[in-house]
């Protein structure tokens, strides 16, 4: 049965992983192209947007893709919706392969807001050095706020608040490399979005540990696929349909 992921998460390269091992199933890996170096990938991949929600339904249909699974960032909406969207048109089931999201603990300070905008209206009253750990695309808000930021990203913004530290890196994190660099740079807030996941997760305990306020970005609102949360479960959802389809 063929099968489009769409990926760019730990989450699609697990899922990659486990199709790759799988005769049942002929699947490509779709990656938007963004990361300048991206991770190797155990299927094979085809990079860059498909032109929109008619051209993601074309791209299914000329294909013959017979299922999808949208294993995108929780906050990667717009292809989301397109997916939804063009699948609903090329009459192919979708399930979305996702992580659950964080959640307070009694010792954590969150302010939790709606959006980025909202993220940075929240700042004002807080302490004035912000880890901001939002996505290099998601800066536009801070720009204009005279804060000292120290801003971490895989790849290089294209601008940055005046005077902000820049740290590139792709975690993973531990709880000690981020307490020392909260530690190092002075951090008084952390400002992320509520992606959920191990692999970040460290700088939340780390926020907890050193007592800091975390303004939290709120995830968009989900679609009406049926949503999974562990790559295996994504496997078992492809078989229902690989024997529903005789494939
Ligand atoms: N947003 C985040 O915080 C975040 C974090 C980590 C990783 N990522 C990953 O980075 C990628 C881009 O995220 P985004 O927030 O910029 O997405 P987005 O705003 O939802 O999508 C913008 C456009 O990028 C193209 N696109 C996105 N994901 C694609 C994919 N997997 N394959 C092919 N085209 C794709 C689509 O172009 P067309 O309309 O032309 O098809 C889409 O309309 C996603 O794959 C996501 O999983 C995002």
């Amino acid at each position: 049965m063929r099968v489009l992921v769409l990926g760019g998460t730990t989450e699609a390269r697990e899922l990659a992983g486990l199709l790759a091992e799988d005769a049942r199933f002929q699947a490509t890996l779709s990656l938007a192209g963004r990361t300048r170096a991206p991770a190797p990938q155990p299927l094979p991949t085809r990079v860059g947007g498909f032109g929109g929600t008619g051209g993601l339904a074309d791209y299914l249909r000329a294909e013959g893709v017979r299922a999808v699974v949208d294993a995108t960032h929780p906050f990667a909406d717009r292809i989301s919706a397109n997916a939804e969207t063009a699948c609903a048109l090329a009459g192919v089931p979708l399930a979305v392969l996702t992580r659950q999201p964080w959640m307070p603990g009694p010792d954590d300070d969150w302010r939790l807001v709606p959006d980025m905008d909202a993220a940075a209206a929240a700042l004002a009253g807080l302490p004035d050095t912000v880890f901001l750990t939002v996505g290099r695309q998601e800066l536009d808000p801070f720009m204009e706020l005279r804060r000292r930021f120290v801003v971490r990203a895989v790849d290089p913004p294209d601008t940055l608040p005046a005077g902000a530290v820049l740290v590139l890196d792709r975690g993973p994190y531990t709880l000690d490399s981020e307490m020392a660099l909260m530690r190092s740079h002075g951090v008084g807030v952390l400002v992320t979005k509520n992606s959920g996941g191990d692999a970040t997760a460290a700088k939340l305990e780390a926020a907890r540990a050193l007592r800091l306020p975390v303004v939290m970005v709120d995830r968009p609102s989900a679609g009406s696929a049926p949503r999974l949360y562990a790559a295996s479960d994504a496997m078992a959802w492809l078989a229902a349909h690989a024997t529903s389809a005789g494939a």
